[in-house]
């Protein structure tokens, strides 16, 4: 397998640590950012003891200028973004009558915007090396909606939108661009939500439990390899039958 630089945006995250661990036991040199110095250099350690190596730089997805910055330093560092997976997300989950334009913003900012942010200071450079793998992990509520997320909802359903263009615009450089739809998964993201709403949410699912972020992992690595060149423009949902639609 070639040895390729690979970025993991919000990489410290649940869903995002299981690619990092997955792409860097691969061979590639993994690369993430972070906004919390204190809580990146624990997780920074974690992964050392077990054997990975990260390089992490500081960077807001959601702020264009502060991601430009940490592309060029990643680049640096690093070495040309082969593999991006646009994965940093948040939520601001409140039923849309009560969502302030905060809510709306910031939810849209670090979940779609993002994308624009990343990406577009790689997409150039993958052109010119004709070879590139980009992911979006979106979700089965930019699918189907979910009571309370309209915000997040809207947002990733237009990660698809800009993955089915982007992966038109950029076929004939070798670059795939695909979508993971990650259903419930057991991250912190998905604790917060409260637990009598939770376990409505679980009883719906057909393979009885939520996911494991290593679930996750094994297809984006899928979509990353030289084998998957063929793949572009696809969506794939993980979320254990919760949401079969086609
Ligand atoms: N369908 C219909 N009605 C629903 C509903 C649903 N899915 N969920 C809640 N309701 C109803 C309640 O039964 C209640 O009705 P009554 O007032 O008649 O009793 C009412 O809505 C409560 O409405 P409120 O506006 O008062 O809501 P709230 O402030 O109590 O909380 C909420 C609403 C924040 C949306 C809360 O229900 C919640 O957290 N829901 C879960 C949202 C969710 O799934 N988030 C996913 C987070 S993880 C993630 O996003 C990762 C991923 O990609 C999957």
């Amino acid at each position: 397998m070639t040895q390729r630089t690979a970025l993991v945006t919000g990489g410290t995250g649940g869903i995002g640590s299981a690619i990092v661990r997955y792409l860097a036991r691969q061979g590639h040199r993994v690369a993430t950012n972070y906004r919390n110095a204190e809580k990146a250099e624990a997780w920074r350690k974690a992964m050392a003891d077990e054997g990975i190596e990260v390089c992490m730089v500081s960077g807001d997805v959601s702020d264009p200028a502060s991601s430009e910055v940490m592309i060029q330093e990643i680049v640096s560092q690093c070495g040309p973004v082969d593999i991006l997976v646009n994965n940093a997300g948040i939520t601001r989950d409140t039923t849309f009558h009560k969502m302030s334009y905060q809510q709306w913003t910031e939810v849209l900012n670090t979940n779609l915007n993002a994308c624009f942010n990343v990406t577009r200071p790689v997409i150039e450079g993958m052109r010119e090396r004709k070879w590139g793998r980009i992911v979006q992990i979106s979700s089965i509520n930019g699918q189907k909606g979910q009571y309370g997320q309209a915000n997040y909802a809207a947002a990733k359903a237009g990660m698809h939108g800009f993955t089915i263009s982007l992966a038109q615009e950029n076929a004939k450089f070798g670059i795939t661009v695909n979508t993971v739809s990650p259903g419930y998964v057991g991250t912190d993201m998905v604790m917060a939500v409260p637990e009598e709403v939770r376990s409505k949410i679980v009883a719906q699912i057909p393979v009885g439990r939520l996911g494991r972020p290593d679930e996750i992992a094994h297809a984006v690595a899928f979509f990353t390899g030289d084998e998957a060149a063929w793949i572009t423009g696809a969506n794939l949902a993980i979320n254990g039958g919760h949401y079969m639609g086609w």
